[in-house]
């Protein structure tokens, strides 16, 4: 039997694409996966190129791939960073074997018989592929809904690297979760680049329905408990969207809002279609809506021409809105965007100061947060075992937990009591 190693990096996207390769190479190619590469005859890394860091590591880390690796080992490299650079990989890496883009993943037993492939064709229409089994998790299951990215923010890869959004019809959708509900997962992952955008364009002629119709039709599964999804994109949060939200108990308490800056001048520039104002807005609707729910966000500060006025603004959002969770970045200029050619750049010690300045007051609000949580009581579902017999899994609304015990707990829902905090994970004992 063959053996494949796989890397993964960047969102659960990829995630879930890795999963698909795997599938077809199992199946097709009858290989199964190995956690060291030295012994692998395939080793795939599965990129992003979101910001600049990882696409320098990549070249490092084929290098170091290539010098260890059984001699007859081939090498593709797969996703984000392949869609972007293409052939341009293999002429800085000769030993590469295959080149294969997001969008193509569904092509990856094909290039792996042609030599110095490079299959990174953006237009190409996953929408209706019907994937193979394969997945890490028996206890939840990621399903793409949509595909690529339809917005142009002016600072993002993602359009040029995943091509236009096609929307999956929901029928292979709802298929799929039924599927998943039966052989045990009790919750299920949506993912998608802008998931409330879900329903714009389908490449065949099938049932036209908008997300929050999805999500009517996905709680209808009797077996499914939970469902999750990223990310929603601010500028499509209508009332009704929030409002199903809400009210439906399937759906998890938990809101992904990529606020990206607080200043309503930047958001222009980033293209990103709201205003600050809007975006207060929308959280204050949520929260009205669904008192409980958990927001967590994503920030790029020193976007080109962000002011200290500017910052300050993103600054009075996080005071305001008091995020759960925040990914924040530094903003890195990216090829084939429009930002790339913006000449007002932040000085980098600038920027610096501001993530360091936006990080300590995040942490601040997170342990403010998360104090007064000792004592209460959380329906847990258990997803995974970690260190020191622990065993850690989510609230409703996404906080981590991990109490003592062991894998009998993986795939089931108790009451635990919050016995101590900390900024990612809070400890419990289950008490029913
Ligand atoms: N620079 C920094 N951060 C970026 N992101 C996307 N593009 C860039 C960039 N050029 C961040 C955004 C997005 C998250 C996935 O990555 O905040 O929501
Ligand atoms: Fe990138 Fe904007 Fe699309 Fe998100 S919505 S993937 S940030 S272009």
């Amino acid at each position: 039997m063959p053996k494949l190693f796989i890397q993964t990096l960047g969102c659960a996207m990829n995630s879930r694409d890795s999963e698909h390769m795997i599938a077809q190479l199992k199946e097709k190619e009858g290989y199964s996966t190995t956690e060291d590469f030295r012994e692998a005859d395939l080793i795939l890394i599965n990129t992003c190129s979101v910001r600049e860091r990882p696409v320098h590591k990549l070249f490092s880390e084929l290098g170091g791939f290539n010098k260890h690796k059984k001699p007859s080992a081939k090498i593709g490299v797969c996703g984000c960073t392949a869609s972007h650079l293409g052939e341009e990989i293999i002429k800085r890496a000769p030993y590469v074997n295959f080149v294969l883009g997001a969008r193509n993943v569904s092509r990856i037993t094909e290039v792996l018989h042609k030599d110095k492939a490079v299959e990174v064709d953006i237009n190409y229409d996953e929408s209706e592929f019907a994937f193979d089994d394969f997945r890490t998790s028996t206890v939840k299951a990621f399903i793409n809904i949509s595909i690529g990215c339809d917005k142009s923010c002016t600072f993002c890869i993602v359009p040029k690297t995943r091509g236009e959004e096609i929307s999956i019809p929901a029928d292979l959708i709802v298929g799929e979760a039924r599927k998943v509900v039966a052989t045990g997962a009790k919750e299920i992952f949506l993912l998608g680049q802008n998931v409330n955008n879900y329903g714009r364009r389908f490449s065949g002629d099938v049932e036209k329905i908008n997300f929050t119709g999805l999500l009517r039709q996905l709680s209808e599964i009797g077996d499914l408990e939970r469902i999750r999804f990223t990310s929603p994109h601010p500028f499509h949060m209508d009332d009704e969207f929030i409002e199903e939200f809400a009210r439906n108990p399937k759906i998890c308490k938990s809101m992904h809002m990529p606020l990206q800056s607080g200043s309503t001048k930047v958001l222009k520039d980033m293209k990103r279609g709201y205003t600050k104002e809007w975006f207060i807005n929308r959280v204050e609707k949520l929260r009205k809506e669904a008192p409980d729910v958990s927001i967590s966000t994503d920030i790029i500060v020193a976007f080109p021409g962000e002011s200290d006025e500017d910052f300050a603004e993103t600054i009075d959002v996080m005071k305001k809105v008091k995020f759960d969770q925040i990914f924040s970045f530094k903003y890195s200029p990216r090829p084939h965007t429009e930002a790339e050619h913006f000449t007002n750049e932040v000085d980098g010690e600038v920027a610096s100061d501001r993530l360091a300045y936006l990080q300590t007051l995040n942490n601040e609000i997170i342990d403010a947060l998360k104090l007064p949580l000792i004592g209460n009581i959380y329906r847990v579902y258990f997803e995974e075992l970690i260190r020191d017999n622990y065993v850690s899994g989510r609230s409703d609304n996404n906080h981590v937990v991990k109490v003592k015990g062991s894998e009998e707990l993986l795939g089931e829902f108790r009451e635990v009591k919050i016995t101590a905090t900390g900024r990612t994970i809070l400890t419990g004992e289950i008490v029913a």
